[in-house]
């Protein structure tokens, strides 16, 4: 990519466009980012009507983890920029793209390192040489039993290939059958066919941090910056439910876990900003634990917290446009929205009337057509005068919404 001076026209001859792949919540915000700069939005998932085809110009339904239907619609596209927006992508059909000359957010190889966990540790501990968790890998019963005495107790056993916590089991003592059964579980839950598994040591945390990291053009030279710390807190659930910025750790543990963010996108490489998960554990270590090379959920706080967004970065950065680090214009939090009903369609967020009368508070509904069990469905942001007050003021009106489906007429 070279540095930027135009954007042209959407959906015209000098058009500058994006395709999404995956078109989620934060694709969606993606695509509003790159609208508001006049740029083409082209977004593809699995199902229609994923939130970015809401904001896009034109949309495609296809499994992306087929080849040749990633390939056969970027091809058509031509986009300035595809950005991938979630783990599972037919991986290869992006590296093979990057060879033709398409570029990839940030590119091919990040996305593929990052979305394997045994690819990503042995790249961030053997070759970044950052501290992580203790960690063994196994590909049959018998090592995980053996990678689990390795590791000690309590330890965590992860597929190769998942996300949002799928197929993860927590191991909590010498148990032959135990780590059997646990083996089999992460199997079951396995993106794909592998029967690899990582077999992590379990620490005890005192906070979570996403460093959003991220390498852009200017002048022609990149350049690397990244945004301050966001802290999260998921009351041990493997998805995030609060996050907040500024954290009020020590600037000793916050430039820590800064550092170790800016050594991965330096390692990755390419143009965009990654979420760069970081632990703080209770006896002190701040430890690397996975990087999303795209905005990062936890990261949708920077909404309300920062002169401009991860999205907003996001957009500019791959596009070869310059993003100076962006201040923070007021503490803030965010909280997500989870529903627990199983396959209803057209749902209705409601409790708005009372939600929206706080000042400060902002709700993000991602229009998503369906749900599930589990399925999250929007996000409150708050601004306050502390952290702690925009926290206070999500968890009061949290208490309000409600999630129900539609009347019969
Ligand atoms: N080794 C560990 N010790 C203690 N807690 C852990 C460990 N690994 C993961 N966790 C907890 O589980 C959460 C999810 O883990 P991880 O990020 O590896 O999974 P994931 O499938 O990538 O989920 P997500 O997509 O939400 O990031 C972490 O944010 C953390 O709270
Ligand atoms: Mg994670």
């Amino acid at each position: 990519m070279k540095q930027r001076d135009c954007i042209g026209t959407p959906l015209f001859e000098s058009s500058t466009k994006i395709l999404l792949l995956g078109s989620g919540e934060l694709g969606k915000e993606v695509a509003i980012a790159a609208q508001r700069l006049g740029i083409e939005v082209v977004a593809v998932d699995r199902y229609d009507w994923a939130p970015a085809m809401h904001v896009a110009h034109r949309r495609y339904v296809v499994d992306l983890m087929n080849p040749e239907a990633v390939k056969a619609i970027v091809r058509r596209e031509k986009p300035d920029a595809v950005i991938p927006e979630i783990e599972a992508i037919a991986v290869d059909a992006l590296l093979e793209l990057e060879e033709e000359g398409f570029v990839i957010a940030p590119n091919a190889r990040a996305v593929k390192i990052a979305m394997n966990r045994i690819e990503l540790r042995k790249y961030a501990s053997r070759e970044l040489g950052l501290p992580t968790t203790k960690y063994e890998f196994a590909e049959n019963p018998e090592e995980a039993v053996l990678a689990c005495e390795k590791i000690g107790y309590p330890c965590l056993i992860k597929p190769e290939m998942s996300s949002s916590g799928h197929g993860h089991v927590k191991v909590l003592e010498p148990s032959r059958q135990r780590v059997i059964e646990a083996y089999e579980y992460a199997i079951k839950h396995s993106r794909g066919k592998s029967r690899r598994v990582i077999v992590e040591e379990f620490v005890d945390l005192e906070a979570e941090f996403t460093v959003l990291a991220y390498r852009y053009l200017d002048e022609g030279e990149v350049r690397v910056e990244y945004c301050d710390p966001i802290e999260h807190w998921r009351y041990g659930q493997y998805h995030y439910i609060e996050s907040w910025q500024p954290s009020n750790r020590s600037s000793n543990i916050l430039s820590q876990a800064s550092e170790i963010a800016i050594r991965v996108a330096n390692g990755l490489g390419g143009l965009g900003i990654l979420g760069v998960e970081v632990f703080l554990t209770r006896d002190g270590r701040i430890l690397f634990s996975e990087v999303a090379p795209r905005p990062h959920d936890t990261g949708m706080v920077t909404m309300v917290t920062q002169e401009l967004s991860e999205f907003d970065i996001h957009v500019r950065a791959v596009l070869g446009l310059p993003v100076p680090k962006p201040r923070i214009i007021s503490p803030g939090a965010s909280l997500a929205i989870y529903t627990e009903r199983e396959n209803t369609w057209s749902p209705r967020i409601c409790g708005l009337s009372k939600i929206l009368a706080t000042q400060g508070v902002d709700i993000r509904i991602f229009g998503k057509p369906s749900t599930y069990s589990g399925r999250r469905m929007a996000v409150l942001l708050a601004r306050g005068n502390s952290v702690d007050e925009a926290l206070e003021k999500l968890r009061r009106v949290a208490k309000l919404i409600t999630i129900t489906i539609t009347p019969p007429r």
